[in-house]
C-alpha cells in the first residue's frame, strides 16, 4: 500500500517549527497508542550528514538528491543507523540541524524521501513529526496538529536542552539560528512550513509536554469515534 490516499492505517501528523516540542510530544503520543513513530527531520539530518561525509556541498540540489537515493537508513529503538553505523548522536548536533535545513530546500531531495516516509505507515498506526506531514506526505492523516510556540520560548528550550547535554550553548546564537531556520522552512518553494487548513493549532508556550500529549490523545479519540 504505497499510495497514502488509499491507505486506511491512521496517521497523526504533527508539524511545526524547530524546538516546538514536536519530537517529545510525538514520541509520547506514539507510545501511548502503540503506534509507529516517524521523525522525518532525522531523515533530513541523515542526508546532511551523508552529504558531508561524501564531500557534497549542501547547496547542490541534484548531488544531494543522488546521494540520498543510495543510503541505507534504519531506525531501531530510537537509534538511527546509516549503512549499519549508529549515527544517532552525530546527527543531533547544531551543525547537522543547520545542514538538514539547507538540504531540505531541494525539491529533488524531498521527492526521493516521499516513499521512504510512506513506508513508516504500518498497522496499527503512525505518528509522523515534521514540517510537511499533514500538507504533503500524509494529506489524509486522521488528525493534524500544528504545534508551535513563540521563538523566544523555543530558543529557551533549546538552550536548556543543550546545557542538559553538556553542550556549548549561547542563547542569542540559538535565537538567531531558530529565526533563520524558521525563515528558510517557511520561505522555501518546496513543501514550506505552513499549517494545514484542517490542522488543530496547539500553542505550547504555557503547556507542559504531558498536557500537550493529552490534548492530542483526546482529539484523536474524538476523531476516530466520530
Ligand atoms: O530539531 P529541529 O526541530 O530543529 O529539526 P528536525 O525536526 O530535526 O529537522 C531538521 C530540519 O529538517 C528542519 O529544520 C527542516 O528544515 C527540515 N525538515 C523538513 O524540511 N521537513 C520535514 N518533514 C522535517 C524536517
Amino acid at each position: 500500500m504505497n499510495d497514502s490516499t488509499q491507505n486506511t492505517i491512521p496517521v497523526i501528523a504533527i508539524d511545526g517549527p524547530s524546538a516546538s516540542g514536536k519530537g517529545s510530544v510525538a514520541q509520547l503520543v506514539a507510545d501511548a497508542l502503540g503506534f509507529a513513530y516517524l521523525d522525518s527531520g532525522a531523515l533530513y539530518r541523515v542526508v546532511a550528514y551523508a552529504a558531508k561525509l561524501a564531500n557534497i556541498d549542501w547547496t547542490h540540489a541534484q548531488a544531494v538528491a543522488d546521494c540520498a537515493k543510495n543510503l541505507d537508513i534504519q531506525f531501531k529503538h530510537e537509534q538511527v543507523y546509516l549503512n549499519g553505523h549508529d549515527i544517532s548522536e552525530a546527527i543531533r548536533t547544531e551543525e547537522m540541524g543547520k545542514g538538514a535545513s539547507q538540504v531540505a530546500v531541494h525539491a529533488a531531495l524531498r521527492a526521493v524521501l516521499v516513499d521512504v516516509q510512506h513506508r513508516f505507515r504500518q498497522s496499527p498506526g503512525l505518528v509522523a513529526d515534521g514540517r510537511d506531514m499533514g500538507t504533503v506526505i500524509f494529506p489524509d492523516a486522521v488528525l493534524k496538529i500544528f504545534l508551535t510556540a513563540k521563538t523566544e520560548t523555543r530558543a529557551e528550550r533549546r538552550y536548556k536542552q543543550l546545557l542538559g547535554k553538556n553542550q556549548p550553548a549561547n542563547y542569542e546564537n540559538i535565537l538567531q539560528d531558530l529565526q533563520e531556520r524558521d525563515a528558510r522552512d517557511k520561505g522555501r518553494a518546496s513543501a514550506p512550513l505552513v499549517m494545514a487548513q484542517d490542522a488543530f493549532l496547539l500553542e505550547t508556550d504555557n503547556l507542559t509536554i504531558s498536557a500537550a500529549v493529552n490534548i492530542i490523545l483526546q482529539n484523536f479519540k474524538h476523531k476516530i469515534h466520530k
